[in-house]
């Protein structure tokens, strides 16, 4: 799949903004604080509804606005659709969906439309930090492949709130045990959101396990170095998951209660990252945590890509230059033939890259981004006039 155009509208320090991006590999390039990240990240929310760098929608929106709106056409297998979100977070409703310009009611449906993996250089927390990071990363790859999976995530995450929120009344009250009447309700939410999470996520680590180490390999060329991904599921393969969930759920109230927290469920698995057998976090040296991270975004693709039998499309959000020559490379060949988002502070990090469309991006006297197409790419001259269709951005 690839993106065929990009619209931008009072989205972070863009007014106005329409590009055609080549469907290989397009490259922005320019200075610090010009605007580089922000196009990738709006191409992120077209993709699964929210920023690979912040949880705030607000930060989205240009200072001084209301809304902002970032767009997207989607070729895919012959087909084309047209994607935008609407981020309007001042008025409590946080976003709106559009596929083919019709108002989607619900942010799942957005899931699917538009596949991207997305490499960053907070990729290194995926390998370096807590559990949650490694759940987002499971969880918008298998999202991006199936809805219900979405849906099923939002129905936990829903009444897993409602829950502790009624445990926490119930202490405050002083109670020593938590009515039936009041929790039941949520919890059997929860287990039924359980019987879609949980298999779907073995399913997809047990894919991702044999690719990741794969890939670990590919970069290391270290045979002996063994990169292993595990499942740490909150149940045990083989359980009936909807009773075995509501059972785990009743019996911990009492102590959940008391401690505040939530003990069971998928909000407490991992997908637990090991070298040589051991924990990678507190084992891994610098070059190895980079390289696993690395390799866990290369086995994402790999996956998706073959789970649905079409590429993602990649956003190389300032990665490149963190690399050296060989990995650069080697990154390039593994990826190749998908489009691709690259952002570099200057033009040569790409020197390796025969074709592909660069993009300067500079800022304007009202720190705006500005957009210049400095080379056009092999794909060129099928397209008629000028690549990037601005609209004036000075006043
Ligand atoms: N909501 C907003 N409204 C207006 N401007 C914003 C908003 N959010 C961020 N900016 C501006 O966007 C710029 C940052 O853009 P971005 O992160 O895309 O930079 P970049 O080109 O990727 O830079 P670097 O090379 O340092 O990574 C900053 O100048 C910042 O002030
Ligand atoms: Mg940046």
């Amino acid at each position: 799949m690839y993106i065929r155009q990009l619209h931008l509208y009072n989205y972070r320090n863009y007014d106005r903004l329409t590009l055609a991006p080549h469907p290989g590999v397009n490259l922005f390039f320019g200075q610090n604080g010009a605007g580089k990240t922000n196009l990738l990240e709006a191409v992120h929310y077209c993709a699964v509804g929210r920023s690979h760098r912040t949880p705030y929608d607000r930060e989205a929106v240009r200072r001084g606005e209301e809304s902002a709106f970032c767009g997207v056409t989607v070729c895919r297998a012959g087909a084309e659709a047209e994607i935008a979100v609407r981020l309007m977070p001042g008025e409590g409703r946080k976003k709106q969906v559009f596929i083919d310009r019709k108002r989607a009611p619900r942010l799942s449906a957005l899931m699917g439309q538009l596949r991207v993996v997305c490499f960053s250089p907070e990729d290194l927390s995926l390998v370096r930090e807590g559990p949650a990071g490694r759940r987002r990363y499971l969880d918008m790859m298998i999202s991006q492949m199936n809805p219900a999976y979405f849906m099923a995530l939002q129905t936990y995450q829903e009444a897993l709130a409602q829950r502790r929120f009624i445990l926490k009344e119930c202490r405050r009250q002083g109670r020593t045990e938590v009515p039936d009447d009041l929790t039941a309700v949520y919890e059997e939410q929860m287990a039924r959101s359980c019987a879609v999470i949980l298999p779907e996520r073995r399913k997809m680590a047990e894919a991702l396990t044999p690719v990741a180490a794969e890939k670990y390999l590919g970069i290391s060329g270290r045979e002996g170095e063994k990169f292993g991904v595990r499942y740490a599921a909150c149940l045990e393969e083989g359980v009936e998951i909807v009773p075995e969930a509501l059972r785990r759920l009743k019996e911990n109230r009492p102590e959940d209660m008391a401690r505040g927290e939530t003990a069971f469920g998928p909000h407490r698995e991992d997908l637990a990252l090991t070298l040589y057998g051991k924990e990678m976090r507190l084992y891994a040296s610098q070059g190895q945590i980079r390289t696993a991270a690395l390799a866990l975004k290369l086995a994402q693709f790999a996956c998706t890509e073959r789970l649905t039998g079409e590429k993602p499309v990649l956003l190389l959000d300032d990665v490149m230059s963190e690399l050296d020559l060989g990995r650069r490379q080697s990154l390039l060949k593994e990826i190749s033939g998908a489009q691709t988002f690259v952002t570099c502070t200057d033009e040569s990090d790409l020197a390796g890259c025969e074709d592909l469309r660069a993009y300067r991006v500079t800022l304007t006297e009202n720190l705006l981004a500005c957009v210049t197409e400095t080379r056009a790419g092999d794909a060129a001259e099928e397209e008629e006039g000028g690549n990037v269709l601005e609209e004036p951005v000075f006043e």
